[in-house]
């Protein structure tokens, strides 16, 4: 382990906090692996847990909540890289897909979002994309897997556009793909990087326009022919760099390469480096504004339970959101108004954790938890404030659930409650029917995690059914809910926590047809605004 990583080092200006977003199999881990490649943090490829180990890990997922110690390490990685510190949060693909990985990325400042040059735009990437689009954070696009044949270039750019609705701006162009692939033209700094597979040892031409001979030596006529009509091309239609709408996150500057050959993302790195913004101001739910520079303070965005199943270990993830963090301190859990000593902080480090001293804007740390946090807690050292709510999401999956045994009614109660507050599920009641509970999750592991804590944690063993239902809409209806007219074999209504009503619908056309057929309800994809 680095000793360098003991020290937090230098200002929040020097941070880079930020999360990659993508499809399962674009590239993340490989990326990831890569990045750490880069920053030192580890010395060879395959020290990142392998696709296959997260396969195993995912179908056995009791089994690595009780090796929590491995996997906890991929919430955030932390390593320095050209005098910044850079903490990469971690996104889990669809297997592991949850409200904890779209509350990860309040956590981020910017996001890389991983593109497979293939595939294009995928469903997972659209739903991680909207969340950073709500924060209007930076967004920086890597397409991946140039190495193989892919779509067309510029018919990828046209699909950001038309899918995700973001302008793009490529800062690199690739010349070939596949079995051609030549490798990538640098825009802002006129420089080709040839395409090889050796990594780091890119060859690269520095060029003093696109017309310059040497490239066109480089290349042979055919495609540098080809790389000037495109880079035209661009130059015309295209958007032109602009780093304010890049910071608003209205453009994205987009890169091109091939993770696995580690090809494109040094380049693609620096200019991240350069480009993305380090931790700003954050607002607080009455308005006003914390600075980087005000007293310590931080949100729980994470808490991951289980890491140690011997002493029902807990670990609650803080985003340092100002001043500086020291060991020991205690601060104020805005929340509770009481004291808390924040005694063995940890950070993480490769595939490794450790104590920390001293932490700033933009890192995370991992603070031990017994049972006191929540998640959108803040903590702060001189003023007590709570900072703006973490955004609520709306469930995909929901099933019917049951204790298993009757005897155990309290303990079912109680986790029901916690859990549900901790944000780890959302639990609403039928309408008509309140002994029965519905959960609703944004993604189905979250269910087995939430059958696991109940047996665990509270000591109850539950049954889950699950419900044909794939959308929740919170309701806003000038009539009593029983003149509503809907399919009630296809629909069913609940409430949820603050009673508010809830129509659970089994696809979109059956959410059209209420709009259509009761004029003046409001269906919410959340509960904000109802
Ligand atoms: P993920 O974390 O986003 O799910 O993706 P991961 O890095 O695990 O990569 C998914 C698959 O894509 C892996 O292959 C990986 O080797 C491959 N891959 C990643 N980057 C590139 C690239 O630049 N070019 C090409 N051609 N392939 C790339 P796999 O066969 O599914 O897994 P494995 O058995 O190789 O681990």
């Amino acid at each position: 382990m680095s000793t360098e990583s003991t020290k937090a080092q230098g200002a929040p200006a020097e941070r880079r906090t930020f999360a990659i977003i993508s499809h399962p199999d674009a590239g993340k881990t490989t990326l990831t692996e890569k990045l750490l490649l880069f920053g030192g943090a580890i010395r060879e490829a395959g020290a990142v847990k392998g696709k296959k180990a997260r396969r195993h890990a995912t179908s056995d997922w009791m089994e690595i909540e009780k090796q929590r110690g491995i996997s906890v390490t991929s919430t955030v990685l932390q390593f320095s890289y050209r005098n910044r510190r850079i903490n990469i949060l971690d996104t889990p693909g669809h297997e592991d897909f949850s409200e904890d990985t779209y509350r990860t990325l309040t956590a981020a400042d910017s996001a890389m979002m991983l593109i497979d040059a293939a595939k294009g735009v995928e469903p997972q990437t659209i739903k991680l994309f909207e969340v950073c689009r709500m924060r209007g954070i930076p967004i920086f696009t890597f397409i991946n897997k140039l190495d193989r044949q892919g779509k067309d270039p510029l018919a990828l750019l046209e699909e950001l556009e038309e899918v995700l609705g973001i302008r793009s701006c490529p800062m690199n162009w690739p010349i070939g793909m596949g079995q051609e692939f030549q490798g990538i033209y640098n825009r802002p700094d006129n420089r080709f990087e040839r395409f090889t597979d050796r990594g780091t040892e890119t060859e690269q031409i520095q060029v003093d326009d696109i017309e310059d001979e040497a490239l066109r030596e480089a290349l042979g006529p055919a495609l540098h022919e080809q790389l000037k009509e495109e880079v035209m091309l661009l130059d015309i239609a295209g958007d032109p760099f602009d780093a304010e709408l890049v910071q608003r996150g209205k453009l994205t500057p987009v890169f091109f390469g091939s993770a696995i050959a580690n090809f494109g993302v040094e380049t693609f790195l620096n200019q991240f480096i350069d480009l993305a913004p380090p931790p700003g101001p954050r607002p607080t739910d009455d308005g006003r504004v914390v600075t980087t520079d005000a007293p310590f303070s931080g949100f729980v965005f994470k808490i991951q339970a289980n890491m140690n199943p011997a002493h029902r270990d807990r670990v609650a993830f803080i985003r340092v959101c100002s001043g500086r963090f020291e060991r020991g301190m205690t601060v104020n859990h805005v929340r509770t108004g009481k004291k808390v000593n924040l005694a063995q902080p940890q950070q993480f480090f490769g595939q490794g954790r450790e104590i920390i001293d001293e932490a700033y804007p933009g890192d995370i740390l991992g603070i031990f938890d017994p049972g006191l946090f929540r998640i959108g807690d803040t903590l702060c050292e001189a003023d007590k404030f709570q900072f703006e709510k973490l955004p609520q999401f709306s469930p995909e999956h929901f099933a019917r659930v049951y204790v298993k045994n009757t005897l155990k009614y309290k303990q079912f109660h109680k986790g029901m409650e916690q859990l549900s507050e901790e944000g780890a599920i959302q639990v609403f009641r039928q309408a008509n029917r309140t002994e029965d509970m519905v959960l609703g999750a944004v993604g189905q592991l979250q269910f087995e995690v939430f059958q696991h804590r109940m047996k665990a944690e509270y000591g109850a063993e539950v049954e889950l059914h699950n419900l044909p239902y794939s959308f929740a809409r919170w309701l806003v209806s000038p009539v009593p809910i029983e003149q509503l007219n809907y399919d009630r074999q296809a629909i069913i209504v609940v409430k949820d926590h603050d009673d508010r009503f809830v129509m659970l619908f089994p696809n979109e056309f059956t959410i059209r047809l209420v709009l259509d057929k009761n004029p003046g309800v409001e269906l919410h994809p959340t509960s904000y605004g109802v």
